[in-house]
């Protein structure tokens, strides 16, 4: 039987209650079909560093890179600085790990999530293909005369030949599994002249691929045509800063931050699943946050792992209970937690004839 070694990371707020419905669903079903699971929880984040005045220690981070995967819940507690936690956490691990795909799927499971108009899940189905090392988060940045009137701060985005190419050819590479196969450059050369490394690396890499349509939006007009006309768009690629941006949008259009999940990847190594929502403080413990993004996180880490079936089962069963109105919503108080982690665990027992 094969075996996964997963680390999982409740983190703060919500992140532990989500994730503890998450790890239930794993479990059934690593059950349901055939593959066992090592789920090693670490009890990082906020109450982890006050308790100990250490955000992630090496010897943990040593053993979480020895896993398949990595789950992680949510980070943020204004308790400390702002950024502190998730620099400690999230960029280390996107870092350090080499995590330079952030995969975002943007998919409307039913109208009824969707806030705007006349749009159906036939036109919002798209993959967001975020580079996740480089650009603005590269964190050259400096302060020069720091707290005197002619104080100058500079943030420098970075943007390597390599670091662009494997984004675009994994965005590329993802159209296999796509119907439409279409690949959408967001960026904004025109302004940022630095980023006409995207524009070269893009047609180059395209020119591999001849049949893969491409096209080319510019970050403002694309924030307007992900609202206005979503159908046009199938896999996207665009830089760090514009990905963090543009996928916060495209969650929105599929229901907001209590159904949108995502993979921090290097393909072949180990990998980070997260929901992309925050840990929500004031809803802590509440059993009231939404846990289906975090199960779609788990979907998405168990397809990852090469579990492609198990990971299909579960999002299965989750767009099957939101169609038939079993899941009223995805905001917070809508329903437990837990009773969310019931529904869904009783939907893939029923769908196995289990
Ligand atoms: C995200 C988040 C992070 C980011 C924060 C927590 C640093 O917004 O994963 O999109 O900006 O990348
Ligand atoms: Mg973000």
């Amino acid at each position: 039987m094969k075996q996964y070694d997963i680390a999982s990371i409740g983190g703060d707020g919500i992140g532990p209650e989500v994730t503890a419905q998450a790890m239930r669903i794993l479990d059934a079903a690593a059950e349901q079909f055939g593959f066992s699971l090592k789920i090693q929880d670490y009890p990082l984040g906020t109450d982890y560093y006050l308790a100990n005045n250490e955000i992630f220690p090496s010897s943990i981070f040593e053993e979480c890179k020895q896993q398949h995967a990595i789950f992680l819940g949510a980070i943020g507690d204004p308790r400390v600085p702002v950024g502190m936690i998730e620099f400690g956490i999230i960029a280390k691990l996107r870092f350090e790990l080499d995590l330079y795909i952030n995969l975002r799927p943007v998919k409307l499971y039913d109208a009824r999530l969707c806030p705007l108009k006349d749009k159906t899940p036939e036109d919002i189905d798209m993959l967001i293909v975020r580079e996740n090392t480089e650009g603005a988060y590269s964190g050259m940045h400096g302060f020069a005369h720091k707290g005197q009137p002619l104080e100058v701060a500079t943030q420098t985005m970075v943007y390597t030949r390599e670091g662009v190419e494997r984004a675009v050819r994994y965005a590329f590479e993802l159209t296999k599994t796509r119907a439409e196969r279409k690949v959408t450059l967001v960026d904004k050369a025109n302004a940022i002249r630095a980023q006409d490394i995207w524009t070269r690396t893009f047609a180059e890499v395209a020119a591999e691929y001849p049949d893969v349509a491409t096209d080319h939006a510019y970050v403002d007009a694309a924030c307007m045509w992900m609202i206005k006309n979503p159908e046009w768009f199938d896999v996207i690629v665009t830089p760090n800063l514009f990905g963090d941006i543009i996928t916060d949008l495209g969650a929105s259009l599929q229901g907001g931050m209590g159904i949108a999940a995502s993979g921090n990847i290097h393909p072949g190594q180990v990998s980070l699943f997260e929901p992309i929502h925050g840990s929500a403080p004031k809803h802590a413990g509440k059993n009231v946050a939404s846990p289906v993004a975090a199960i779609m996180a788990a979907s998405m880490l168990l397809d990852y792992v090469g579990e492609k079936e198990a990971g299909a089962a579960i999002e299965t069963a989750i767009v099957d209970l939101v169609r038939d109105g079993s899941i009223r919503g995805v905001s917070t108080a809508m329903h437990r937690t837990d009773e969310v982690g019931d529904m869904v665990l009783e939907r893939m027992r029923s769908t196995a004839g289990v």
